[in-house]
């Protein structure tokens, strides 16, 4: 909205050069000294055969005052009273929809979270989870359908192990109280036992062969584990607020995946190595993907060539997105090829991610085989209630805003850095009401619904006035929204939303900590849209904005 506004003023000097659309795409926002937006005078010196400086000179003194030239760019005021009261007037009006783009006819299927049943979640399927579901709500603020897909794990070699060892040391009782930790320490074991005595290996080729041969016995505790499995990843999922249109894991593709391999040799694209089938992928630089060990078992890389086909034909998925971290990248790439050549996908996404680090290590969720993500939320919700119960004692709902605040500063900690780095985690940082936390922004939030209560007889209605540096910061700021939602979804990068919302947490904060606002309707409208998009901003990233912390 402010680069169509500088477009207005620039198009009557610089049109003979450039086309509407190229001028847009060369604006730039300039640092706030310089003015609202910078129009740089490049392209026009090849056209004008004059330096970039000159240029810009002309420009500015054509336009007037509200422009000023600074080496080879043309820096532009823009007039701030009609430009607030109509931005204002117009979030006012679209509340929660402000940067919603219409609706188009694009489905993107989300593989995302995708943890392994009978393990620990792992810090990086708690990555996953998070980035993946900011990346749907991106989408569908984009006018994007996004279909959310839990490939859980669910099949493979290490269910045969697991019903073997259950079989030899398992209780049911132990289980049903603690599932993950008790299926992943027989898993442990197994792999333990399996040391002093390699005769177990066949025992659990043998109990997966039953498994897949559809085995009674071996059938109803595989369903039974999963079941429990993901009876705790629910939970999990509750706490955090995150939704699944479905839970495809990889077992579903499992008469899915004759049909996926049938395709691929009937396009020659499989060889034979060793007994083994693979699709070789030498022209691309990359090892050969294996899609079938020498005794027929399928592999990960087979269901995934199956989901592939089954999200592109029965979803009608326009784009594949798969949020996984930076470890897999090879395979994705694999992946990417083989879906290429197959006529499948022309490309997917690969969203990779780094690791979370703790004191510099890999952290682990698991310590001496005990799941500890339940207990580092637990934590933060704890530290978050103490924090309450030093600065707020008096707050109703402190338990209920507990939870709101310690798990949000968890997700927020993990979406505010670029994904591709490395994850420093550290509680006690992360749950800081200073500095760039969720909690920081939450109480942003909180402020200005304070504010607004407290003006409540006072309807917030935007105006044509004279507005100051701090007012126009925040409106300025306040424009951008739907640029940044936009930027975000295409470089699926939701940090970019955890940003922008320190940015206008900051701007805000300056605004009313210079001037008094209560009572005054136009000030209020600024506060008003501040709430919305904070709001709104932090519902991307999936946390929580109470109005009292
Ligand atoms: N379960 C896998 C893991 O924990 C992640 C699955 C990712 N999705 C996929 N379609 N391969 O590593």
């Amino acid at each position: 909205m402010i680069y169509e506004q500088a477009l207005s003023i620039l198009s009557p000097h610089v049109q003979e050069d450039l086309q509407k659309e190229e001028i847009l795409s060369l604006l730039e926002t300039p640092k706030r000294e310089f003015g609202d937006v910078a129009f740089p005078c490049f392209r026009l010196a090849k056209t004008r055969r004059k330096s970039k400086a000159t240029i810009a000179q002309e420009i500015a003194t054509a336009i007037g005052p509200e422009a000023e030239a600074i080496g080879g760019y043309v820096n532009l005021r823009l007039p701030r009273g009609t430009f607030a009261e109509e931005l204002l007037a117009s979030i006012l009006s679209a509340g929660k929809n402000y940067g919603q783009q219409p609706a188009s006819s694009k489905k993107v299927a989300i593989d995302f979270s995708s943890p392994n049943i009978a393990k620990p979640f792992s810090m990086g399927h708690l990555r996953s989870t998070v980035i993946g579901h900011a990346i749907a709500r991106l989408y569908e603020k984009n006018g994007a359908t996004p279909i959310r897909i839990n490939h859980i794990g669910d099949w493979g070699t290490q269910f045969g192990k697991l019903i073997y060892a259950y079989k030899q040391w398992g209780s049911e009782v132990k289980i049903r109280e603690n599932p993950i930790k008790e299926l992943f320490t027989l898993y442990v074991r197994f792999h333990e036992e399996e040391n002093q005595d390699p005769t177990l290996a066949d025992k659990g080729r043998y109990w997966f062969k039953q498994l897949e041969e559809g085995d009674q016995e071996a059938t109803s505790l595989w369903t039974w584990f999963r079941e429990e499995s993901l009876r705790a990843f629910t939970e999990l999922y509750d706490l955090l607020g995150v939704t699944f249109d479905t839970y495809e894991g990889e077992s579903f593709y499992n008469d899915k995946m004759t049909q996926a391999l049938k395709r691929l040799e009937d396009q020659q694209l499989l060889s034979e190595s060793d007994g083994a089938t693979i699709v070789s992928l030498g022209k691309y630089g990359y090892p050969p993907l294996l899609l079938k060990k020498s005794d027929g078992a399928t592999l990960y890389a087979t269901r995934d060539v199956a989901a592939a086909c089954y999200r592109k034909e029965y979803y009608k998925a326009d784009e594949l997105v798969y949020v996984v971290g930076n470890e897999q990248q090879l395979y994705f790439n694999q992946l990417q090829a083989v879906l290429k050549e197959a006529n499948i996908a022309p490309s997917l996404s690969h969203v990779r991610f780094g690791m979370v680090l703790q004191d510099g290590k890999k952290m682990s969720t698991r310590k001496g085989k005990v799941i500890l993500l339940e207990d580092v939320l637990a934590e933060a919700i704890d530290l978050a209630a103490h924090n309450i119960e030093e600065k707020n004692p008096g707050l109703p709902n402190k338990e209920e805003v507990a939870k709101q605040v310690g798990v949000g500063a968890i997700l927020f900690h993990d979406l505010k850095n670029d994904r591709l780095h490395d994850l420093a985690f550290s509680l006690k940082d992360i749950l800081q009401f200073e500095g760039e936390t969720g909690p920081y922004v939450q109480y942003a939030y909180a402020r200005a619904s304070s504010l607004i209560k407290k003006s409540s007889s006072i309807k917030p209605s935007p105006t044509n006035r004279p507005y100051s540096d701090e007012e126009w910061h925040v409106i300025t700021t306040l424009s951008q929204f739907p640029i940044v939602l936009k930027d975000a979804c295409d470089k699926h990068n939701p940090s970019l939303v955890a940003r922008y919302t320190l940015d206008l947490a900051r701007d805000f904060s300056r605004f009313y900590a210079h001037e008094p606002i209560s009572q005054d309707a136009s000030k209020l409208a600024i506060v008003e849209s501040v709430r919305t998009v904070l709001q709104e901003g932090l519902w991307i990233l999936g946390i929580e904005a109470p109005e009292d912390m």
